[in-house]
């Protein structure tokens, strides 16, 4: 009987013999077969792409420099004015009615980035550092929260934004990320900081803010 090792084992060989014929993988970039004239256009393609990437990057960083700078650069400060911009985002979906079905759609797009991106830094960085500061339940909770916050998101991007409903989701919503910045802002962040070095302080800023640069 065939086992699936076998089956692997033959295509492993076929693989090998086919480049022994000479016939060229769709991955087979700079074998003896691409030389000559695609590899003045295969360099050119990289420069390309190291431009672009580099442009990518310049934009990034100049969106996080400006949020870190208008903040103090300060970790909490920057994530206390995230936590303002969106909670302002939910007051304008709040002052939709049913027929602004588009506009209820972009804004809770702008939601949904927005809060990915603060998750990411919180999770990625400040949670962390909480747990080795010996804070492991306010992070386990508040990380916890952000679950639940991942659930409303998918509900509001999946429900009819002409919903009756939609309206009070949104009020809920809106609720509960509040709550959660009250609790971060005024009991477990500034608890923490209390506690941390102005090197530790910095380290977390920095962290942070490279975090931040990946969800740009
Ligand atoms: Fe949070
Ligand atoms: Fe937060």
């Amino acid at each position: 009987m065939a086992t699936r090792t076998d089956n692997r084992e033959r295509k492993s060989s076929n693989r090998s013999s086919n480049s022994r014929n000479g016939e060229r993988s769709a991955f087979s970039f700079g074998s003896a077969g691409t030389s000559g004239g695609t590899a003045p256009l295969l360099g050119a393609l990289a420069a390309g792409a190291a431009i672009g990437i580099g442009a990518n990057w310049a934009r990034k960083f100049l969106m996080q420099k400006s949020e870190s700078i208008s903040a103090g650069n300060e970790w909490d400060e920057i994530l206390k004015l995230e936590h303002r911009a969106t909670l302002a985002k939910f007051d304008m979906l709040l002052a939709t009615d049913d027929s602004d079905t588009g506009k209820r759609a972009s804004l809770v797009k702008t939601i949904h980035y927005a809060l990915n991106k603060h998750a990411h830094q919180e999770e990625q960085v400040v949670y962390p550092a909480l747990r080795q500061a010996n804070e492991t339940v306010d992070a386990d909770h508040l990380e916890h929260e952000h679950g639940y916050v991942k659930t409303f998101l998918y509900e509001l991007e999946n429900m009819e934004k002409d919903a009756p409903e939609f309206l009070s989701r949104v009020r809920e919503f809106r609720n509960l990320i509040e709550e959660h910045a009250r609790m971060e802002e005024e009991q477990v962040f500034p608890r923490f900081k209390q506690a941390m070095s102005p090197e530790q302080d910095k380290k977390i800023t920095m962290l942070m803010n490279k975090e931040g640069m990946k969800m740009l």
